[in-house]
């Protein structure tokens, strides 16, 4: 059986078979932190965690499991128990977006966007802080978005479910503070990472035109989200102009958002009597 180095921390990164979650992966074994890697791609996973057992000298375990599965975070935090890791670190990274008008989408791929976004993402959280919490140490990183500030016409139900992960981050933030353990959102704007093409969102404003002012590599916001976390800061949006992006909310009346968000992330691609219910 294996088991937590008695020196190392350990930390459960899900969503890291690319993007985001590998990149965040690499930090922390460069910090000579253990992982517990967790996505779908086994393959992947697995050449990831040879990848930094050999460069660090860390233990890197994998398991491939399908977070839209009601029953995957019950069964991640048994096998962790089984494998006998203490959870130092989560990182609740694992996410993904749908595009379209929500009445034209498929409810099963609705459902298994608020099951992996949302619901995987809490009940990971409900079953390794009280373990944090009870050492008095501990970090939750979850992995918002920028869309957590606004509606998203054409994206509906993603950026419900990011600004869903932001509150429920800093409210959590708070109930731990003084703890030792500290609870950050990330919420990045465009990255350059496999989830536009997974959410076929090529063509949207959100990632050319001016909007790539705004576009960050996967490296540099793994960077700031794990420093982030470090220093136990609350929310953590990255980059400057994507800081002031969020502010528009607070600026512009209410009714507007939407119609300036869904100009944003149309990407021309829908098919005709899909495009809108009244652009
Ligand atoms: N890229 C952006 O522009 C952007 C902007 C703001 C926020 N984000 C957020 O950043 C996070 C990481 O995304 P990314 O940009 O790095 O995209 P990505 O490269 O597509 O990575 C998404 C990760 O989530 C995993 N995942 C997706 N569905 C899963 C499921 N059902 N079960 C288990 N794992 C699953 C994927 O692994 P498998 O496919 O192997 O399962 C993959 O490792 C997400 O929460 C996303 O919402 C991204």
């Amino acid at each position: 059986m294996t088991t937590s180095s008695p020196t190392r921390p350990t930390a459960l990164v899900t969503g890291a078979s690319s993007g985001l979650g590998e990149e965040m992966a690499r930090l922390l074994a460069q910090r000579r932190i253990d992982l517990l890697l967790v996505a779908r791609r086994e393959d992947r996973l697995r050449a990831l965690a040879d990848e930094l057992t050999a460069k660090y000298g860390i233990r890197a375990q994998v398991m491939a499991l399908d977070l839209a599965d009601p029953g995957a975070a019950a069964e991640l935090a048994r096998e962790s128990e089984y494998r006998q890791l203490q959870i130092d670190f989560l990182i609740n990274n694992a996410g993904f977006a749908t595009y379209g008008d929500f009445a034209d989408s498929d409810l099963g791929s609705q459902l298994d966007l608020l099951q992996v976004n949302i619901t995987a993402l809490t009940e990971l959280t409900h079953r390794f802080l009280p373990g944090m919490l009870a050492r008095g140490r501990g970090r939750v990183l979850n992995v918002a978005s920028t869309a957590a500030f606004m509606p998203g016409p054409l994206m509906a139900t993603y950026s419900a479910s990011k600004a869903y992960v932001l509150s429920f981050s800093e409210a959590l933030s708070e109930e731990v503070r003084g703890s030792g353990v500290y609870v950050t959102a990330l919420c990045p704007g465009p990255v350059e990472t496999g989830f536009q093409e997974r959410a076929n969102l090529q063509g949207s404003r959100l990632f050319s035109g001016p909007a790539q002012l705004t576009l960050l590599s996967a490296p540099e916001v793994a960077r700031q989200g794990i420093e982030a976390m470090l220093r136990g800061d609350a929310v953590h949006v990255a980059g400057g102009l994507n800081k002031l992006q969020t502010l528009l909310p607070r600026l512009l009346p209410r009714s507007f958002m939407p119609r300036l968000i869904r100009g944003i992330q149309d990407t021309g691609n829908l098919p005709q009597g899909k495009k809108g219910r009244k652009a």
